[in-house]
Parts: C-alpha cells; sequence; structure tokens
C-alpha cells in the first residue's frame, strides 16, 4: 500500500432522470435548460418531481483520510466516471453548493473528511452468551469478531439533500428555498432613502454601526443558504408549509440590522401560517449548520421577537 494511502468505498444513491418528451418540452422544458438563477424566475410550475431510473452505485478508490469527500467525487470524476453528478464551487465551505446527505446526515461535501466519515458497514455478530448485536464493524465488541481488512476504511453513504427534488444524482434542486429567501427581500432597506452629502455622493458615514450593533447580525450574516438545515427539518419536506430555517435566519439577519428600516413589514411577512407559526422547535436545524449559527435558537428568538412588538 503506497505510504498513506487506504481504501474507501463511496455508496452513491444515483439518478438518471428520464428524457423529456416532446409534450414535456411544451408545458415547460428540461429543468436542465432552464434558467434556475437565484436572480431570476423559477416559478414553482416549473418545478416538479422528475422520474427516471434510481440506482446505488459502490465506487472504491485509494484516499488519504485527511481528503474531503469532495476530493474522492472529483477524483471519480476525472478518473472513473464522467457521469457522475454533483455541485460545488469554492472547495472550502463559503458557497453552500454542494450540501448533500452523508450518512443520512445533511452536511457539505467539502468539509467532510474521510476520516470523519468512512464507516464500517453494519454487522451481525454474536456475543460470548450467544446475544446478537448490530453494530459498526469497528465498535469494541467487533474487534476479535470481524477482521477488517488493514487499509479499508470503509463505506461513506451519499444521497442528495434531503427536503428537495433530485435533479440528478446528488444535485438537488434548491430553488424552492432561494424563493422562499428571495420573497423576503435579502437586501437593506433604508426607508427607502439614501443619504447623500452636500454634494451629492452617499453618505457612507451615515450607515455606521457600532460593535453591540453589529454583534446582533453579524452570525447571522455568515449564512451562505447551504439548505442544510432545511435538508435537517422534518416540518421543511417541500417549502409549501413551512417557509424554512434558512429563510426566517435571512429575516432574522435584516430585522435586527440597525441600518435596516423595514424591520415591522419583514415580521409580517413571516407572521403567518407557514411562517414562525409553522416551526415545531425541534431544533435539528441547529445540529447540521456549517456556519455556526444555533439556527434553532436563532428562531426561536424571533418568534418572541415578532410576537413582543
Ligand atoms: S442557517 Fe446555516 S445551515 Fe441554514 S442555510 Fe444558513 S448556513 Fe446553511
Ligand atoms: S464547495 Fe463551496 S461550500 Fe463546499
Amino acid at each position: 500500500m503506497e505510504n498513506g494511502m487506504n481504501t474507501v468505498t463511496l455508496r452513491v444513491n444515483r439518478f438518471a432522470p428520464r428524457p423529456e418528451r416532446a409534450r414535456d418540452r411544451e408545458r415547460g422544458g428540461s429543468p436542465f435548460a432552464r434558467k434556475s438563477s437565484p436572480f431570476g424566475d423559477s416559478g414553482a410550475s416549473a418545478r416538479r418531481r422528475l422520474r427516471g431510473k434510481q440506482w446505488v452505485q459502490d465506487y472504491t478508490l485509494r484516499v488519504r483520510p485527511e481528503d474531503t469527500v469532495l476530493d474522492c467525487l472529483l477524483k471519480i470524476k476525472r478518473t472513473v466516471d464522467p457521469t457522475l453528478a454533483f455541485r460545488y464551487s469554492c472547495g472550502h465551505g463559503m458557497c453552500g453548493s454542494d450540501a448533500v446527505s452523508i450518512n443520512g446526515t445533511p452536511t457539505l461535501l467539502c468539509t467532510a473528511s474521510v476520516r470523519d466519515w468512512a464507516k464500517q458497514p453494519n454487522t451481525v455478530l454474536v456475543d460470548d452468551e450467544g446475544f446478537r448485536h448490530t453494530g459498526d464493524a469497528d465498535a469494541s465488541l467487533a474487534d476479535d469478531a470481524v477482521s477488517v481488512s488493514s487499509g479499508d476504511l470503509g463505506v461513506i453513504e451519499l444521497a442528495p439533500l434531503p427536503g428537495f427534488p433530485v435533479q440528478r444524482d446528488l444535485v438537488a434542486d434548491i430553488d424552492q428555498m432561494l424563493d422562499q429567501i428571495r420573497k423576503l427581500k435579502p437586501y437593506l432597506q433604508a426607508n427607502n432613502e439614501l443619504a447623500t452629502t452636500k454634494d451629492g455622493k452617499i453618505n457612507a458615514f451615515e450607515y455606521l454601526q457600532n460593535p453591540q450593533q453589529l454583534a446582533k447580525y453579524e452570525l447571522l450574516a455568515n449564512c451562505i443558504a447551504c439548505g442544510t438545515c432545511e435538508g435537517s427539518c422534518p416540518v421543511y419536506a417541500g417549502g409549501e408549509a413551512f417557509i424554512g430555517p434558512a429563510a426566517l435566519i435571512t429575516a432574522s439577519r435584516f430585522i435586527n440590522d440597525s441600518r435596516d428600516g423595514q424591520a415591522n413589514a419583514r415580521m409580517d411577512a413571516i407572521d403567518s401560517a407557514d411562517g414562525i407559526a409553522a416551526c415545531q422547535s425541534v431544533r435539528a436545524c441547529t445540529r447540521e449548520c456549517p456556519r455556526g449559527i444555533d439556527v434553532g435558537e436563532e428562531i426561536w428568538q424571533l418568534i418572541a421577537q415578532v410576537k413582543e412588538r
């Protein structure tokens, strides 16, 4: 075995949409051809659950334990199977485009290391007293019962982000989340007035904040709209009945910004049956945020703000 190299198996849930028929084309065209920019109009009518072929495919490759799961997928794409589809951009946890389900947990491909996520497959073990146990092969009971071949780090299971329609393989359609965020006007609204100096230039000093004002929303401004909180939320699934945690974090970011003059209108927008009223405070959203936002707690505080105004 090459120095420091091990093997890992990526078990990928794959999906290939059925080729579109002429009638589908008339209804809205291929989902791959249509524009789905967060700044364009991506109507819900254009979004539909695709039909196609589903299967699970294993890829075994040589890796270093510190490699990321994204590194592994790129290696597969470049050297083994160019048909495998996944999305990424920055490669270091800043853009939020590569959220998927790893071993059932929504997370980012580029920050997940093989060392942390590879696991030995579940194995049925029989202990000295004849009791059967199901567990990981690397658990203490397994030490004698299972031989793990040296250098085999195990299996990593990959699937598209839960709660969203799948487009192809690991690519989920996140337009519904971006639509919900866009509805809440995710930009500063300074009472429609722009402070200017006597000579007509923008007066930047009008918008200065003190550290306390900044601290109220600074962490919330780190949200990268990756959707892992939505993928973890048992209420969200589809975004029809619940606006979703990512949109509520966006609302809170601007409601708590002293430079924004639309706090009341923003609170009105989320004070609805599919807004804060739909949140069941499960707080699964908190565990998975890659930007360290305590999403459940922030939503809880937002609900209190809306109720107390
Ligand atoms: S709150 Fe966290 S998990 Fe949710 S979209 Fe923003 S960065 Fe992602
Ligand atoms: S590729 Fe940008 S966050 Fe992972």
